[in-house]
C-alpha cells in the first residue's frame, strides 16, 4: 500500500510514517511545515512533500496512493483561543478537501480526531455520545469530523474516524503539557499549572495511538468512529508532582496561575468498540512517562532550538502575565 500521511512532519504522524514503513508500507507525507512540524522529524527512505491539505490542488500534486491518513490539523487548545481561525481553516477545510479526493479516488480515508469533541465529561464517552465541543480547537476538528462522516452517508466515501485521547513520548512540541513541563524543570523554569489543576486527561502513549490508528486503517468498518483511550485518567496536578520527581527539579517551580478560559475538567473514553477490534494499549503511563522524560533529557538538541523564536514570543503571550 502507498498511504498519503499527511501532517507527517508533526508529533504524532511522524511516529505513524515510521510505524508503517516498519510494516512494510510505502508512504508519502503532505506537510505544510507550519511551526509545529519540521521535515527533520520525517523518517528518512519517506517522501517528503510541502503543500496544504486545504488546499485540493495541493493534495492532487500527489500522485497516486491507495489511502489517506489526516493528521495535519492545527493542534493546540491555547493557541486556538489567542486565535481560531487557522483552525477552522485546516482542520475543517483541511478534512474536507481530503474527504473530496478520497472520493473521487475511491481510496479510504482516515480521519485523527480527539476526544476533545466530546467535551467536558462526568462518564466515559462512547462514539455515539453527543458532540459538545468546548474550545475553538475542538469545535473545529469536530467540525473536521462531520464533513467526513457526512460525506460517507452522502457519497459512499470509504472512511473512518479515530478518536484519541492526550497522546505523549518522544517529538512532541513542547507547547502540550507533558514536554512543556518536561522541558521547563529540565532548564530550572517554572510549571505553570492552570487554576486548581485538578483536571482530568487520559493519557495515551503514542505507540499506543498509532496502532490503534493503524489497526482502523486496515480493518475498521467505513462510517465507523472509534475511540481510544488507555484508561490512564490523572489529575495535572499529580503529573505535575511525577515530572517534577522524574526530573529531579525544585519543587518550588510549580505555580499555580490563572486558569485557561472555558477549561474542560475532564476526559474520558470509552473505547471498548475499538477493544472489540483487537486494540488494548501496551505502554503502562508509569513506564512510558518515565522513557518520555529520559528522551527529553538526551535529546535537548531536539526542543532547545524549537523553544526560540516564534516560541518564544507565543510564550510570552501566554505566560508572561500569567507568572508575573
Ligand atoms: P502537531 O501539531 O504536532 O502536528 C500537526 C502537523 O500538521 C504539523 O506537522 C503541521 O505542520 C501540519 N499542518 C498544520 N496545518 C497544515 C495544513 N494546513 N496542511 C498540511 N499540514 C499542516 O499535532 P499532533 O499532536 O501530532 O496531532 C496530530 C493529529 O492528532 C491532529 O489532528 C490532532 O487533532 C490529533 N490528536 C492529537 C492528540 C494529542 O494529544 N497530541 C490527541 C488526539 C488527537
Ligand atoms: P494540553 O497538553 O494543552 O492538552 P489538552 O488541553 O488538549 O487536554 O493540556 C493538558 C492539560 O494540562 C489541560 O487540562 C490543560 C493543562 N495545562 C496546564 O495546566 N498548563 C499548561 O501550561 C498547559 C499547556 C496545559
Amino acid at each position: 500500500m502507498r498511504v498519503l500521511v499527511t501532517g507527517g512532519a508533526g508529533f504524532i504522524g511522524s511516529h505513524f510514517a515510521e510505524r508503517l514503513l516498519k510494516a512494510g508500507e510505502d508512504v508519502v507525507v503532505l506537510d505544510l511545515l507550519t511551526y509545529a512540524g519540521d521535515e527533520a522529524n520525517v523518517p528518512q527512505r519517506v517522501e517528503f512533500r510541502r503543500g496544504d491539505v486545504a488546499s485540493k490542488a495541493d493534495v492532487e500534486a500527489v500522485g497516486e496512493f491507495d489511502a489517506i491518513v489526516n493528521f495535519a490539523a492545527e493542534s493546540h487548545v491555547d493557541r486556538s483561543i489567542l486565535g481560531p481561525h487557522d483552525f477552522a481553516r485546516t482542520d475543517v477545510l483541511g478534512a474536507l478537501a481530503l474527504a473530496e479526493v478520497a472520493r473521487e479516488r475511491d481510496v479510504r480515508l482516515v480521519q485523527v480526531s480527539t476526544d476533545e469533541v466530546y467535551g467536558d465529561v462526568t462518564e466515559p464517552a462512547a462514539e455515539k455520545a453527543p458532540l459538545r465541543p468546548s474550545s475553538p480547537y475542538s469545535a473545529a476538528k469536530a467540525g473536521g469530523d462531520l464533513q467526513v462522516l457526512a460525506a460517507v452517508r452522502t457519497y459512499g466515501l470509504d472512511a473512518c474516524v479515530t478518536r484519541g485521547s492526550n497522546t505523549y513520548g518522544p517529538r512532541q512540541y513542547p507547547e502540550k503539557l507533558i514536554p512543556l513541563f518536561v522541558t521547563n524543570a529540565l532548564d530550572g523554569e517554572p510549571l505553570p499549572l492552570y487554576g486548581d489543576g485538578r483536571q482530568v486527561r487520559d493519557w495515551l502513549h503514542v505507540e499506543d495511538h498509532c496502532a490503534a490508528i493503524e489497526l482502523v486503517l486496515r480493518e475498521g468498518a467505513p462510517g465507523e468512529v472509534y475511540n481510544a483511550g488507555a484508561g490512564e485518567e490523572h489529575e495535572n496536578v499529580e503529573l505535575a508532582h511525577r515530572i517534577l520527581g522524574l526530573t529531579g527539579a525544585d519543587p518550588s517551580l510549580l505555580r499555580h496561575v490563572e486558569d485557561r478560559p472555558g477549561h474542560d475538567r475532564r476526559y474520558s473514553l470509552d473505547s471498548s468498540k475499538l477493544r472489540a477490534l483487537g486494540w488494548k494499549p501496551e505502554k503502562a503511563f508509569d513506564k512510558g512517562l518515565e522513557e518520555t522524560v529520559d528522551w527529553y533529557r538526551e535529546n535537548r538538541a531536539w526542543w532547545k532550538p524549537r523553544k526560540s523564536g516564534e516560541y518564544r514570543a507565543y510564550y510570552e503571550r501566554q505566560y508572561a502575565e500569567r507568572l508575573r
